[in-house]
């Protein structure tokens, strides 16, 4: 990674300088991030008595050389791609048909049903280099723009849609403008972010 060390702001916290820390916290997440990743033996998922855990890596180890990130599991993993700090396969058999990074990948689809937030544009790039078509059509997604029924943020958040990856093994729901990410035009004037 571009950055070998990271970068730690701290401010002494007293309640009148709080805008203060609001945007040495906002400076520092644009910065870098210091990951807080648990220990295997504290995560609530591994056997902290097994003695066989100290032969797994800790997930500091593994995560804190990769491009960090605010939310999830505070890697970004598109960059971690972009910048080739990894390599995933994309089959395990070699007969595995796969189709991703196709030269003629379909362009991003711009969704406009978001009522008052930014619309969203969705990146067919960075989602095919993660994944094969297949992952997403026909079963999740129509590939037609506008035709998939039930699509809708509500749906989303029960997990269906874009919800059965981000919150899952994708970045979280609540970055709500990770994906409403497009500034709806105003009539008249310059567009207006939100
Ligand atoms: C993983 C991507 C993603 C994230 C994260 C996300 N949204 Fe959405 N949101 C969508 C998509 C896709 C639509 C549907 C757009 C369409 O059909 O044109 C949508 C639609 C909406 C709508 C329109 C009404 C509706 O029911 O569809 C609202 C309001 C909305 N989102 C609010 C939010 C808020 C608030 C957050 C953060 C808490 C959020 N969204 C996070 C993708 C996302
Ligand atoms: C992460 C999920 C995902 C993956 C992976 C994915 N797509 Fe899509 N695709 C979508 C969504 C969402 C839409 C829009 C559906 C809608 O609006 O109803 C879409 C729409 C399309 C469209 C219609 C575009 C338009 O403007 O009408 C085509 C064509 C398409 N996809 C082809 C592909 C191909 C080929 C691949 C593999 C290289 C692929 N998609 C991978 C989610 C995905
Ligand atoms: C099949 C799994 C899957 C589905 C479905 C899916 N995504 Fe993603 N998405 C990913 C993965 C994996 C990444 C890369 C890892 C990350 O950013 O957390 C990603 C990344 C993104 C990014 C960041 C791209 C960048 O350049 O950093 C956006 C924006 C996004 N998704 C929006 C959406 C929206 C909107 C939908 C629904 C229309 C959707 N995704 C559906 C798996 C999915």
């Amino acid at each position: 990674m571009g950055r070998t060390s990271r970068e730690q702001r701290r401010v002494k916290p007293a309640r009148r300088w709080s805008w203060v820390m609001a945007v040495a916290i906002a400076i520092s997440a644009g910065l870098a991030w210091a990951g807080n990743w648990k220990p295997l033996a504290q995560d609530g998922l591994h056997d902290p008595s097994n003695t066989a855990l100290n032969q797994l890596q800790n997930p500091a180890e593994a995560l804190s050389k990769l491009p960090p990130d605010t939310a999830g599991n505070q890697v970004n993993w598109v960059k971690a791609l972009e910048q080739g700090k990894i390599n995933p396969r994309t089959n395990i058999y070699a007969g595995t048909k796969v189709k991703v990074l196709d030269k003629k990948e379909p362009p991003d689809v711009l969704m406009k049903n978001t009522a008052e937030l930014s619309m969203v544009r969705f990146p067919h790039k960075q989602h095919s280099e993660f994944l094969d078509c297949s992952n997403c059509h026909e079963g999740l997604f129509k590939s037609k723009a506008g035709t998939t029924p039930g699509f809708n943020m509500f749906n989303i958040l029960q997990g269906e849609f874009c919800g059965r990856c981000h919150g899952a093994v994708a970045f979280p729901l609540t970055e709500c403008k990770r994906c409403h990410n497009e500034p709806r035009p105003v009539p008249g004037g310059a567009a207006k972010a939100r």
